[in-house]
């Protein structure tokens, strides 16, 4: 199964193009793949407030029914993660990091005794290995490396210790920069990251011949 998480509310944004296209063609190379899809933005993923954090972290057992109420939507969003055999992340840059409801679906999913555990030793990833990550973002400014700003892309890294965290490492990164520059400047930006978006979605890297 794929999960696919967008999280631009723009109609012509330009990360969920990215990510909605590389699925449609991971699909087709990859037939009868079952996609579960998401836009944090408009489904308005609530944030995490005292009672959730305490049902969170209360044992499954001494529940209560209101907890159990509330952990329903959190549940389902858990058991999509733990279920799927890649992840595609499409995130706008928004102040250097990830649009508010994005983290609303990391915080619902990130949950303690289901897909991490504090251990003696410390925190233990829960989600069962070999899972693919891929996460198209675009930003206004140029934050590759070697750029002025390098150093303030708070997204990459960000997403990059998140999943690391939880046992994720297998994660590519395509980065539509420079978006907020007039014509050539971000056709081009964009024209590089849907090359790496095709080669990615094409399995180049298992070493098949694709011509596509
Ligand atoms: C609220 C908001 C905050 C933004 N913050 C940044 C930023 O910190 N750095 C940047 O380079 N671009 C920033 N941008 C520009 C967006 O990253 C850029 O327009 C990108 O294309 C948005 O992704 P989308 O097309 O998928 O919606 C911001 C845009 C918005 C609306």
């Amino acid at each position: 199964m794929v999960l696919h998480i967008d999280s631009s509310p723009r109609a012509e944004s330009v990360s969920s193009r990215l990510a909605g296209e590389f699925v449609e063609r991971w699909c087709e190379r990859h037939a009868g793949t079952r996609v579960v899809h998401h836009n944090t933005t408009a489904e308005k993923l609530p944030y995490l407030d005292a009672a959730m954090v305490e049902a969170f972290f209360a044992p499954e057992a001494a529940r209560s029914a209101e907890q159990r109420r509330l952990l329903a939507l959190s549940d389902g969003l858990v058991d999509e993660l733990l279920e799927c055999d890649v992840l595609v992340v499409a995130a706008p840059m928004w102040n250097l990091g990830v649009p508010a409801s994005l983290k609303a679906w990391i915080d619902l999913v990130v949950r303690p005794g289901r897909v991490f555990e504090v251990t003696a030793e410390g925190v233990r990833p829960l989600v069962p290995v070999g899972k693919r990550v891929f996460v198209f973002t675009a930003r206004g400014g140029d934050y590759g490396a070697g750029s002025a700003i390098a150093a303030m892309d708070y997204q990459e890294p960000y997403l990059r210790a998140l999943f690391g965290s939880l046992g994720m490492s297998d994660v590519e990164f395509v980065n539509a920069e420079e978006q907020y520059h007039e014509g050539e400047v971000a056709r081009r930006a964009l024209e590089r990251a849907e090359a790496r978006m095709r080669e990615l979605a094409a399995d180049r890297a298992s070493g098949e011949n694709v011509n596509s």
